[in-house]
């Protein structure tokens, strides 16, 4: 290919067809995008073509092909690998990389794409693959605000998409932020089918009653995080001793039926370390301070 031989035929090209590129390439084919795939063992690629996709048959041809480049990839390096022979090929394109990587890797990538004349956002896949293409299905993207406001329309076929601002890094610190925010609840869940499996409860059962409870659960969020921007926690949804006396009974209640301790013991003594800094009766966000501070229990 010679160097004014851009080809732009689509409107996204995909380079990744693992589990998750292939689901980023058949939501822009559902959303009707004219999409150009790439994967190094090309039969990965059929299905999609069978599906209207082109298939570029080498990586500068995937570059070549569109205005927006998404890059799908097991780690950082791959990327550099695949990207920097074609580097050529990448002014005035939108780089968008949805491999998962540290905010350091973001950083790097965004300079080198800025280097070589490309907008740089980077990406995180927070739902899995099975959403993706559905309106639930969490997208979050750093970077070039030009990027995103310009494929804003293609990116929002993937799911719930949304821009967290300029710097590149955001998007993976946001990435392992939700990560333990959702394992946080999963662990809180486990530990729950296990200690209502104790009384005979099927797990289906219980998850039909929990997942009617978490809209109270997601409430308090909006209204803590003004109490942690105020730097004030009324306690309104209980103090922090009250808390720590009921979260006794559910670690007495656990050890008595048998079963694992380690989350009520863990978010017992995020409440006690509170209550021993002087916030026993504040209310249960004053936790975020000892978190912050990054103190531990001896
Ligand atoms: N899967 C998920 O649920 C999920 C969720 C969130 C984020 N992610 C992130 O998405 C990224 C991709 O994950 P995945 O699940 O799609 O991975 P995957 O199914 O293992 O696919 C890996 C892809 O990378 C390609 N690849 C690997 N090494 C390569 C190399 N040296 N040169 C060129 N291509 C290479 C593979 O090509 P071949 O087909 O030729 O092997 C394949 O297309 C990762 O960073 C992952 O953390 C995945």
């Amino acid at each position: 290919m010679s160097e004014n031989e851009n080809h732009e035929r689509s409107t996204v090209s995909v380079l990744g067809l693992g589990q998750m590129g292939t689901r980023l390439a058949q939501a822009f084919l559902v959303a009707g995008h004219a999409t150009t795939v790439w994967n190094r063992s090309a039969a990965k690629a059929d299905a999609l073509v069978a599906q209207g996709a082109v298939r570029a048959a080498t990586v500068e041809e995937a570059v070549a092909a569109s205005p927006l480049v998404v890059v799908c990839l097991p780690d950082y390096p791959t990327v550099s690998d695949l990207l920097e022979p074609v580097a050529k090929r990448l002014p005035g394109r939108a780089l968008v990389n949805l491999t998962s990587g540290t905010p350091e890797d973001a950083v790097r990538s965004a300079d080198w794409a800025a280097g070589h004349g490309a907008d740089y956002l980077d990406g995180a896949a927070m739902s899995g693959t099975r959403l993706v293409g559905r309106p639930e299905a969490l997208f979050v993207f750093s970077g070039s605000p030009k990027a995103f406001a310009t494929h804003r329309v293609v990116l929002a076929s993937l799911g719930n998409s949304v821009h967290l601002g300029a710097d590149p890094a955001l998007a993976p610190v946001y990435d392992t932020a939700l990560f333990g925010l959702a394992w946080g609840a999963l662990a809180g869940f486990y530990h729950a089918v296990a200690l209502v499996g104790t009384a005979g409860v099927a797990p289906a059962a219980f998850a039909a009653v929990a997942t009617g409870h978490m809209p109270f659960v997601t409430s308090l969020m909006a209204g803590h995080a003004r109490q942690i921007e105020g730097g004030r926690f009324p306690d309104d949804d209980g103090t922090v001793e009250v808390h720590a006396a009921a979260m006794e009974h559910l670690l007495d209640t656990s050890r008595a039926r048998g079963i694992g301790t380690d989350v009520p013991e863990l978010i017992g003594n995020l409440l006690d370390r509170a209550a021993t800094t002087g916030h026993g009766s504040s209310g249960i966000a004053s936790v975020i301070e000892t978190i912050t501070k990054g103190e531990r229990n001896a």
